[in-house]
């Protein structure tokens, strides 16, 4: 099917390439989907690449990566321990290139709390929050906030632990629920959207995705499991509004330091202003995600994406 191949001297020149995949985090399932896809599209392309499951059977990851014989990674864990700069900052360390973001940025996109303090306080538009803790005055949160509300935990993925909440008891619970996921959980003013995702590869935008789900948000099942989500390239948006839409998913990417590839989510509220939802400098990379269906619109195949993505590895700003 796919017979897009690389030249040979090319693909020798990106050496022994360890796609590194799984991990201990919630993600862990939908990693191994991604990383079956990226190690098949770089194969395909000629591209002499092996999978690394990352703490399979309760391994080490440490112990696994000092072991494996390889020149440059590409890196395709999802959540906490593969997209939060710890394996960045690993193979920094030994001195390994690897795609996607260094260390601070991949930090930063798996914290959608200092995230957004990033990015109110360089002038971007993301939905009003406030911080759940132990502590926290709910009163003042859905005073503030109005509902219904968002509660997510900080630091996951996959729309884990995340409720819409109408009432105080539902915050209550919802809170109850995130915090099993957390210790950092934030309350999000509730946006109606449409909803959008953009992918960032190298230094370009690819085509913008409207995103239609008839769940109350696009949760687990609507992203893994649901025949009825839909997926649009028809977005309704002007040329201007997807001009500017492409403008800030740019520069929310630049300004937490992201780089080589990643796709920001975002949601239009009622008065037509965008508002950042997150980054992902890990995107999923199953048949079903989104970047490889971006980059389809865009005419680019799967093995010439995840080869574009290698081409990205290393040299970070
Ligand atoms: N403030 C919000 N208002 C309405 N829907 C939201 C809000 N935040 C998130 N969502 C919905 O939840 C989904 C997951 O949220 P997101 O912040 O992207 O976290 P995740 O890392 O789990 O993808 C979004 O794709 C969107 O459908
Ligand atoms: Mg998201």
């Amino acid at each position: 099917m796919n017979e897009w191949r690389l030249d040979a001297s090319e693909a020798a020149a990106f050496g022994r390439v360890a796609v590194i995949m799984g991990g201990r985090s919630a993600e862990r399932e939908i990693s191994l989907r991604s990383g079956a896809e990226v190690l098949r599209g770089l194969q395909a392309a000629g591209v002499d690449a092996f999978a690394v499951d990352l703490a399979a059977d309760g391994r080490d990851p440490v112990a696994q990566l000092l072991q494996a014989d390889f020149d440059r990674a590409f890196l395709i864990l999802h959540g906490r321990g593969g997209e939060d700069g710890t394996i960045q900052g690993l193979l920094e360390m030994m001195h390994k290139p690897y795609t996607g973001s260094g260390v601070c940025a991949s930090a930063l996109g798996m914290d959608k709390l200092r995230c957004k303090l990033l990015w109110q306080g360089a002038g971007l538009p993301t939905p009003a929050f406030a911080v759940l803790d132990e502590g926290a005055d709910l009163g003042a949160v859905e005073a503030r906030l109005g509902y219904p509300i968002m509660v997510k935990p900080a630091h996951e993925g996959s729309s884990i632990g995340m409720s819409k909440v109408r009432t105080r008891a539902e915050l209550e619970a919802a809170f109850a629920q995130a915090t099993a996921y957390d210790s950092s959980v934030i309350a999000e003013q509730w946006v109606d959207g449409p909803e959008f995702t953009v992918a960032v590869l190298g230094h370009e935008t690819l085509p913008v995705i409207r995103l239609e789900t008839p769940h109350d948000f696009y949760d687990f099942t609507a992203k893994y499991e649901a025949a009825d989500t839909a997926y649009h390239f028809r977005t309704a948006l002007s040329p201007e509004q997807t001009e500017s839409l492409q403008q800030l998913v740019q520069q929310a990417f630049k300004i937490a330091g992201c780089h080589g590839w990643g796709r920001v989510d975002v949601m239009m509220d009622a008065n037509g202003q965008f508002q950042l939802l997150e980054v992902n400098t890990a995107p999923g990379m199953t048949d079903h995600s989104l970047v490889p269906m971006a980059a389809r619109e865009a005419g680019i195949s799967f093995s010439q994406l995840v080869v574009e993505i290698l081409r990205t590895t290393g040299e970070r700003e």
